[in-house]
């Protein structure tokens, strides 16, 4: 099943595979995006063709509700939804505390919303994505275009008070121009390299006019599945 896979693909399937387990007849799903959380839509998927597995989507992008439709899981709005029994997703990066930087795909706004409007957040991650401290992997902020580069000076001089190593700042590009979100937004990525106080930091962060949001989840993830190269799984 995994032979042709690299170990970190390996590592990234075994997860998802496990974590798909935890979905059963009538829940309300939040889809995660990015390579590891296409892995669980496509595992979903075929547990909907095959075991008869009824479920509804809740997409967390574009392309996440694309491939949903696309492996026959039925899609609706989070409106629709209302509320979702589990949401399953990839990380860039978790500690101990199951703190989360997220945001590497450019989905990190629908995926906060997403994953606080359910009963249970469950991150589907390689063993690289494990880290003491948060910040080797740089943290996206999402803002709005109008004024971003007024936004990315204040958060330049909010930095300068923060518990961090790194303060370099990159407005995320896609070829030639900015990277647009889903909501038509640019992501700036902070090369923070270490975040000592990482609740403070998603909190001020938020207060930045032209901030919709940032990368840091911070108590909202319960359960990370954790998989190895070699086809082990883990639970923490
Ligand atoms: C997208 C995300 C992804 O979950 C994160 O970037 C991990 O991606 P991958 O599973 O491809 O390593 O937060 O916004």
């Amino acid at each position: 099943m995994t032979a042709e896979l690299s170990p970190i693909d390996t590592a990234k399937l075994v997860a998802a595979r496990r974590a798909a387990e935890f979905v059963t007849d009538g829940m309300r799903v939040g889809l995660g995006t990015g390579s590891t959380a296409a892995f669980l839509v496509e595992r979903l998927g075929e547990r909907v063709r095959e075991d008869g597995l009824k479920i509804r989507g809740v997409p967390t992008s574009n392309r996440t509700a694309d491939l949903a439709r696309q492996v026959g899981i039925e899609v609706i709005t989070l409106d629709e939804a209302g509320w979702l029994d589990v949401t399953i997703d990839g990380t860039d990066e978790f500690d101990s505390d199951l703190n989360l930087i997220k945001g590497g795909g450019g989905a990190l706004l629908q995926e906060k919303i997403v994953a606080t409007a359910s009963d249970q957040m469950i991150v589907i991650a390689d063993a690289a994505k494990q880290v003491e401290t948060l910040g080797a992997f740089p943290l996206p902020v999402e803002v709005i275009p109008f004024g971003w580069q007024t936004t990315r000076s204040l958060i330049e001089e909010t930095l300068v008070t923060m518990d961090v190593l790194g303060r370099g700042t990159s407005l995320r590009m896609a070829g030639d121009a900015p990277f647009r979100t889903d909501e038509g937004n640019h992501i700036l990525d902070l090369d923070l390299k270490r975040i000592g106080n990482a609740r403070q930091l998603a909190m001020v962060l938020n207060q930045i006019p032209g901030v919709v949001e940032n990368g840091l989840f911070i108590d909202i993830c319960d359960v990370v599945v954790i998989g190895h190269g070699d086809g082990r799984v883990e639970l923490r």
